[in-house]
């Protein structure tokens, strides 16, 4: 048996959509008006389906809306937490009604009985195992009390048919006790099931939804460039871009533009970038996504940089693999590699070299740096003990089964 506590748009689908998957369900919600309608069988907001949902399940008794929290927890081993977590005062996620609602239902919880209280309200990393945890704990909860987390990535408006047919489901946990029961509820929604940690969970979901909110403020921040230069058809300008047959296909290759990696370099995106921003300042007009583009495509190749600096000795044998800005081509302007070996350099590494399968040459005539350059893989390989996979040439990945210590900047590996 499942328990839901709290029944607005993401509690009310949760709780039918296992329902009507067959599973006896519990649905709790504090609002005392919600409560009364959701009894006269209305959904009190508006999403296709569930008031028919509401009706069906309640009739046949697989969905049961009860004030009887202790019963309901009593009598299921997972609770859902599908309460609000609006943005406090202070920006941060007001964790309140989901540490609130979850020492209600384990407070009457009994020592020996195993439960799994799973977070399914939008939360940041860490507050699922290091957050609730400890509020838990600190009341006196005891390990027989399981966390984990479960992202809900379904739309308003379309709850249904994004909970009943999702694309991908996503549990965080980090006790083996809560997966026998989540793989039982899950199992029969046809979707790939991804058990990952708490934190991992939690930060799925906040990559989808910056993700998301990024690509608008950037679409935004350029129909406002656009209204600048003038004579700009905005609206069909967008249409022709959506037509680039990245966006298409299974995967759709665009997917590998929203993959990170050590920055982007080459001779289009850096200076197209910098021309449209050093343009729009010009037009008087803040770019701050443009500037943050080009900020963070600097800032990523120091981080990257600054892991091995602050990890190796600087007599270490370093290869950099990768020369070129991307795998497939010799390109070497602007290319990411140039920038980390310049920091290595600088930062007094007396042993560092290079290997590229293509772009050597190239990379030596369009950077003069200082370094050992390598004619193959593997007297790359034979030559050195720290290897930084800078460009994800396929070639690359058999560093997996290498015992030597590799910084996979390209997140390639595995
Ligand atoms: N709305 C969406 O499209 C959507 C999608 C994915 C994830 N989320 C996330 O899911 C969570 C819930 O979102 P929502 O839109 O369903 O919120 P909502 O405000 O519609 O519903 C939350 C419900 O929880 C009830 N509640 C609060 N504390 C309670 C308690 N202690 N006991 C019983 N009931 C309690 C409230 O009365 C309310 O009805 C949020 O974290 C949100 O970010 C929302």
């Amino acid at each position: 048996l499942i328990t839901v506590i709290g029944l607005g748009f993401v509690g009310l689908t949760t709780a039918l959509g296992f329902a009507d998957k067959g599973f006896k369900v519990y649905g709790l919600d504090n609002d005392i008006l919600k409560y009364q309608e959701l009894e006269k069988g209305k959904v009190p907001f508006y999403e296709p389906m569930l008031e028919d949902k509401l009706k069906e399940l309640s009739e046949t008794g697989s969905f049961i809306l009860t004030k009887d929290l202790e019963k309901a927890v009593n009598d299921s081993d997972t609770v859902f937490l599908c309460v609000g977590t609006p943005a406090g005062d202070d920006g941060k996620a007001d964790l309140n009604f989901v540490k609130k609602a979850a020492l209600e239902a384990v407070k009457n919880v009994c020592n020996n009985d195993i439960k799994t209280i799973v977070v399914k309200s939008t939360v940041p990393p860490g507050t699922t195992m290091n957050k609730l945890k400890s509020f838990l704990e600190d009341r006196g909860v005891k390990d027989n009390v399981l966390l984990a987390n479960n992202p809900e990535f379904l739309r308003e408006g379309c709850a249904w048919q994004d909970f009943t047919e999702p694309d991908r489901i996503v549990i965080g946990i980090s006790d083996e006790r809560s997966k026998p029961s989540l793989e039982n509820y899950y199992k029969s929604f046809d979707a790939p099931v991804f058990f990952v940690s708490p934190n991992t969970a939690e930060f799925i979901k906040y990559l989808s939804n910056t993700l998301l909110s990024t690509m608008i403020s950037y679409a935004n921040e350029m129909s406002m460039i656009a209204d600048k230069y003038g004579d700009i058809d905005v609206k069909k300008a967008f249409n022709i871009l959506h037509m680039d047959a990245r966006w298409f296909g299974e995967p759709a290759n665009m997917a590998s533009y929203a993959f990170p990696g050590c920055g982007f370099g080459g001779y289009c995106l850096p200076k197209d970038t910098l021309a449209i921003n050093t343009d729009a300042k010009e037009m008087g007009l803040e770019s701050p996504i443009l500037s943050g583009v080009l900020k963070v495509n600097d800032d990523v190749k120091d981080f990257m940089a600054s892991k091995v600096i602050n990890n190796e000795e600087k007599d270490a044998k370093i290869c950099v693999l990768g020369l070129s800005f991307k795998p497939g081509s010799d390109d070497a302007r602007d290319t990411p590699a140039a920038t980390i070996i310049k920091r290595l350099l600088e930062a007094g590494f007396t042993n560092v070299s290079g290997y590229d399968p293509m772009a050597v040459e190239e990379f030596k005539r369009v950077h003069n740096l200082d370094i050992n350059y390598l004619d193959s893989f593997s007297a790359a390989l034979a030559d050195n003990d720290v290897f930084l996979i800078v460009t994800a040439w396929p070639d690359f990945k058999m560093m997996a089964q290498s015992d030597k210590k590799i910084y996979d900047m390209r997140y390639c590996l595995g």
